[in-house]
């Protein structure tokens, strides 16, 4: 055996046995969170049944439908020439597709919380082919209440997003295509208050930040906010400070990856924690594996 495939298997090998102790540590840590207000049972729950890969039976059959979906972006055909802007060349949707949507571990998470959470008015920025928002496009469905708008800069990554949301049988999600700075005024001015926000478009500071003023004013009481790729660069580590030491972020959770934020009135109390689930895209066995 070469070495680099004995290293492979030793470290696949230590994974497992640290597995059960990690596990158990961090479950522990998700069971403090039952205390926070607002939302520490439902934040508990949701966290506890990611690292558990616990899934009902039905829960598992709209996955398992988005999933196949994913298992077929290899095979999506280049975009031609133009399809991006005028001047733009052929693009590879198909790598484009398996490194932008974010990996299945990360997709349960935002499926669970929108389980436990039921939020009923739901923003999605940065919709790329939709694998996230089928996620929790499903978790609506299964709740049986709640809308979710998803807004794509890109035409072309939109109408794909489209196909992918009907084909899976979602009916509670509508693609919208915009600039997010520019399309967010006029959108916000449909929507009510919003209960649920997943941030993942443009993965900069000073963007992310000018959004998050034009949708503090439109956040619910207790809305939670959940900005993907935290640790992507220097520049979305300085937003994630940022945005973590806003007077009204009442709950921060760092999941090293992906952070969390509950947002509620101005107060001087908040709970910052600490809960790494990086680690379970390295879990051993199957992703669905646990029964209902
Ligand atoms: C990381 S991908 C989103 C992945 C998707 N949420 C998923 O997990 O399936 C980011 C998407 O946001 C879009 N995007 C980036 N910046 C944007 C902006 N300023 N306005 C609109 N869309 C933007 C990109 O075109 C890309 O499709």
């Amino acid at each position: 055996m070469s070495e680099p495939s004995l290293k492979k298997k030793l470290g696949a090998l230590r994974r497992r046995i640290q597995f059960p102790f990690k596990k158990r540590r961090i479950l522990r840590k998700i069971a403090q969170l039952k205390k926070v207000a607002p939302h520490g049972e439902a934040l508990a729950r949701a966290l506890s049944e990611v690292v558990e890969r616990r899934v009902e039976p039905g829960e598992r059959d709209r996955i398992a439908r988005i999933e196949a979906l994913r298992a077929d972006f290899p095979k999506l055909a280049p975009l031609p020439a133009g399809s991006l802007g005028p001047d733009s060349p052929t693009f590879d949707l198909a790598s484009f597709g398996v490194k932008s949507s974010k990996p299945p571990i990360w997709d349960l998470l935002l499926f669970k919380l929108v389980r436990t959470l039921r939020p009923k008015v739901l923003l999605e920025l940065g919709t790329c082919l939709g694998l996230s928002a089928c996620y929790q496009s499903a978790a609506l469905e299964l709740n049986d209440e709640g809308r979710i708008l998803t807004v794509e800069g890109y035409p072309a990554f939109a109408a794909i997003a489209k196909d992918n949301l009907r084909s899976a049988g979602m009916t509670r999600a509508e693609v919208r295509v915009g600039w997010h700075e520019e399309a967010l005024p006029g959108l916000l001015k449909d929507m009510g208050l919003i209960d649920y926000i997943f941030l993942d478009g443009q993965h900069e500071d000073e963007p992310n930040w000018r959004l998050m003023q034009l949708l503090r004013p439109r956040l619910a009481p207790g809305a939670v906010v959940v900005v993907d790729d935290i640790r992507w660069s220097e520049d979305m580590e300085r937003f994630w400070k940022r945005v973590c030491e806003l007077p009204e972020v009442c709950i921060s959770i760092d999941m090293k990856q992906v952070g969390l934020l509950v947002f509620d009135k101005p107060g001087p109390k908040s709970e910052h924690c600490e809960i790494p689930l990086h680690w379970l895209e390295k879990y051993p066995g199957s992703p669905w594996c646990s029964k209902g």
